[in-house]
């Protein structure tokens, strides 16, 4: 996610806030900025696309003893990775930096015709809205916020200065975080502490829905209704590894735990609930574009090629006369595969540089067939050539395994292909439930990390001397056992493959034995009865296997068993696939491999 940064002292400013803005780079950006005030309110505006290094070759030109100013590192939501759309961002006196999403930025920019917009940005329409309340010397600066804050719909953490004042800082939060370092004559803020390891260990988090004013020697909070708030000062962690982790002591861990967060990130405004639709703006492609779409070649490799594949699954559940083909982009890009004109191509990559992916989705569109991207990583190179798409929003994934970017690609893949339905003139009673069950998976995902964790560790620890799994799950849990055994291989080495049920009397029946364990996904629906016959098949050649199912009395003679409780029907592999993340996660750090590094492997395959 984004990183904010602010001083107001006695110290040089631009030190501080490049050395903080360099603390938060573990959490991903594509550009950075600062701006400085000097004594009399000259502001050094100072951005940069990129990494914080483009930024400092034109600090080097332009330094300045200022004793304030803000900075930010930018991943990007609204408006591709460059200078024009870094923050901070200008209006007239007011500069703002901002974490977070304005929702309701199109309306208000409609209403503040006398700025000239610079950026696409919703940040730059806040600090407009800042500036209109601003400029008259209707509102001083503090109050000035709390006037447009009110008008905004969506979450923010800013840090807000003005030339006018070169003594304040303005700060407030609501769904992003912030605290507020305090000083020996000197005030730092930042959206996470680890920027102030080393300045100080007194902090005020702030909470949402507060506004603080700042200067190097007083902080001043209150509600954004004006009610005072007595500013509680704490201690704060100085383990800066343990800050950036989130307090995890790995980055999986931590994807994994924040995926209601993440996966709420990507339903932000697509899911009319009372409606019982979705509504993705992003693919660009008209209701009768959508009504004549009869075949969807989903593109990804890896995990979010199984996530094309599951999604897949659904799609077709739902979805009248469309034909659903999920390729592997490595063997795609060589295969000299015709695909049918009334095609749309589903291109998915967390980071959006895959090469592989890169080049099936350049070989897609010169067959002249509709490319829609599923990706994170805003303004990547995928993301740039797609004819539109849909990102998925989850922040940054730091570990090499990725977690919370399967949950939300199928997710929003299920909700592209709902969108197909709804042109399609598809009863809304048949996608009401999938409408209903995506709406309620964030907090189904919360609860089910909330119960599983410990039975997971045991049961990953007890198993820690095996370097054999079989995966194995029928329909939706088929993809779902793949995704699981490449979680467990690519960080725990351990041979772990994944086999559909129904086709273990076609070899792979073989290969039970000692060396193994068998993960069983199970699902309760029409095909568990059918799933139950294959597990009874491997225990009687003495298989040892984990069972992970929903179903309420369970009671196969298994060795090991996860219960998963939960009131969906349809997306219920998803639930389980949170415990082969944590499965993957306790067996690594059981065996003492590198959870977040594995062995041999990028985060990004950016070559073939
Ligand atoms: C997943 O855990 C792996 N790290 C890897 O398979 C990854 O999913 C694959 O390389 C695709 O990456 P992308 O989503 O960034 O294109």
């Amino acid at each position: 996610m984004c990183g904010i940064v602010g001083y107001v002292g006695n110290k040089n400013a631009q030190n501080f806030l490049i050395s903080g803005l360099k603390r938060l780079e573990y959490r991903g950006y594509d550009s950075a900025g600062i701006v400085t005030l000097s004594a009399d309110g000259e502001p050094t505006l100072l951005r940069a696309k990129g990494k914080i290094a483009n930024l400092e070759e034109k600090l080097a030109k332009n330094k300045r003893d200022d004793k304030i100013g803000i900075g930010h590192t930018r991943w990007a939501t609204h408006g591709e990775p460059s200078e024009t759309n870094a923050h901070p961002h200008q209006a007239g006196n007011i500069y703002v930096v901002h974490n977070g999403i304005i929702e309701n930025y199109k309306e208000l920019k409609a209403a503040l015709k006398e700025h000239e917009f610079k950026s696409e940005t919703d940040t730059e329409v806040l600090a407009a809205l800042i500036e209109s309340f601003y400029k008259d010397g209707k509102y001083p600066l503090s109050n000035a916020v709390v006037q447009a804050l009110k008008l905004v719909k969506g979450t923010f953490g800013i840090a807000v200065v003005s030339t006018k004042t070169p003594d304040e800082i303005v700060v407030a939060r609501s769904g992003s975080p912030l605290v507020i370092g305090v000083g020996h004559d000197e005030t730092l803020i930042a959206s996470d502490a680890s920027a102030l390891v080393g300045h100080t260990k007194q902090a005020i988090y702030l909470n949402d829905g507060e506004v603080a004013h700042v200067t190097k020697n007083s902080v001043e909070i209150k509600t954004l209704n004006a009610e005072p708030v007595s500013a509680k000062v704490e201690e704060i962690e100085t383990n800066l590894a343990a800050i950036q982790k989130g307090g995890y002591d790995h980055f999986l861990l931590k994807e994994i735990m924040e995926q209601p967060e993440s996966l709420k990130e990507t339903l932000r405004g697509r899911v009319n609930l009372a409606a019982g639709t979705v509504h993705l703006g992003g693919p660009g492609l008209s209701v009768a574009e959508l009504r004549q779409i009869k075949h969807l070649v989903i593109v990804g490799c890896g995990t979010a090629y199984h996530a094309g594949l599951l999604a897949g699954y659904y799609i077709e559940q739902f979805t009248p006369e469309i034909t659903v083909e999920t390729v592997i982009a490595s063997e795609y890009r060589y295969r000299n595969a015709y695909i049918p004109k009334d095609s749309v191509a589903l291109i998915v990559s967390q980071s959006g540089e895959t090469a592989d992916t890169l080049a099936c989705l350049r070989e897609i569109k010169k067959q002249g067939i509709k490319t829609i991207g599923i990706v994170n990583a805003i303004g990547s190179t995928i993301a740039r050539e797609v004819d539109g798409g849909t990102y998925v929003h989850v922040g940054p994934e730091i570990s090499v395994a990725s977690t919370k970017a399967f949950t939300s690609q199928v997710v929003a893949m299920v909700m592209f292909g709902l969108t197909i339905a709804q042109a399609k003139g598809v009863k809304p009673g048949t996608l009401r439930p999938y409408v209903e069950e995506i709406a309620k998976l964030p907090e189904e995902i919360h609860s089910v990390l909330d119960t599983v964790v410990e039975d997971v560790k045991k049961i990953a620890e007890a198993h820690k001397d095996y370097d054999h799994a079989i995966y194995l799950g029928r329909d939706t849990a088929y993809p779902t056992a793949m995704e699981g055994a490449l979680k467990l291989k690519e960080i725990s080495y351990v041979d772990a493959n994944a086999y559909a049920f129904g086709e273990l009397k076609h070899g792979p029946l073989a290969l039970i034995d000692d060396r193994f364990f068998e993960m069983a996904l199970l699902p309760e629906g029409d095909l568990y009865d059918k799933a139950v016959s294959n597990v009874q098949e491997v225990l009687a050649r003495g298989g040892h296997i984990i069972a992970v199912t929903n179903v309420e009395n369970f009671d196969l003679p298994v060795e090991s068993v996860v219960k998963i409780t939960t009131s969906l029907e349809i997306f219920t592999p998803i639930l389980m696939n949170l415990v082969s993340q944590l499965f993957a996660y306790y067996m690594t750090i059981a065996k003492g491999y590198n959870v977040d590094q594995p062995r041999n492997l990028a985060k990004s395959v950016t070559v073939e």
